[in-house]
């Protein structure tokens, strides 16, 4: 399936990031966390395509486990907000990449489309379930703390609204 034919068939919305998503799986189960209750686990399907290549450096307090489903190669890169540690893993189906990402809770992250992709299909499994109230954007505050990650960084921060 091409991009289009993608965002028609699952039923894909832009996403806020970057990108389109669709909400797949809502678990009926709640859990309480130290935030609020929340869904035992979410998931959705996660596309870039050519015109929405980029998903913005975000962070997220659930871990989230990533699965390629088709397309790639996409890059993902992965800022310890402690360390400071800049980490780049790269979802495709070369035999250096990989297929499956998992993104540790509170880790900043970006993806972006690369090399000849025109589209990667990823989806997600959000545990405790996505809520918009763990969810934050890096912004110009962020490159500031880590100069050392600016040039590798600065495309993907949001513009400041
Ligand atoms: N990122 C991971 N899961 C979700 C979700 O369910 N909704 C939104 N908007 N973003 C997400």
């Amino acid at each position: 399936m091409n991009p289009l034919e993608l965002i028609a068939r699952l039923d894909l919305e832009r996403h806020p990031e970057g990108g389109w998503f669709k909400r797949i799986h809502t678990s009926e189960h709640r859990l309480d966390t130290a935030f609020g209750a929340r869904a035992r686990v979410t998931s959705i399907h996660y596309l870039l395509t050519a015109d929405e290549p980029l998903g913005r450096l975000h962070r997220n307090r659930s871990d989230i486990l990533h699965y390629l489903q088709g397309g790639g190669p996409v890059e993902y890169l992965l800022l310890d907000d402690a360390s400071g540690e800049l980490r780049r893993v790269v979802l495709g189906s070369a035999p250096d990449q990989q297929l499956f990402l998992f993104v540790p809770g509170g880790v900043w992250k970006a993806s972006r489309l690369i090399g000849a992709a025109d589209h990667a299909l990823v989806s997600e499994a959000v545990v405790p379930g996505f809520d918009f109230a763990d969810h934050a954007f890096a912004d110009s505050a962020l490159l500031a703390r880590f100069p050392q990650h600016r040039d590798a960084l600065a495309a993907l921060v949001r513009p400041a609204a």
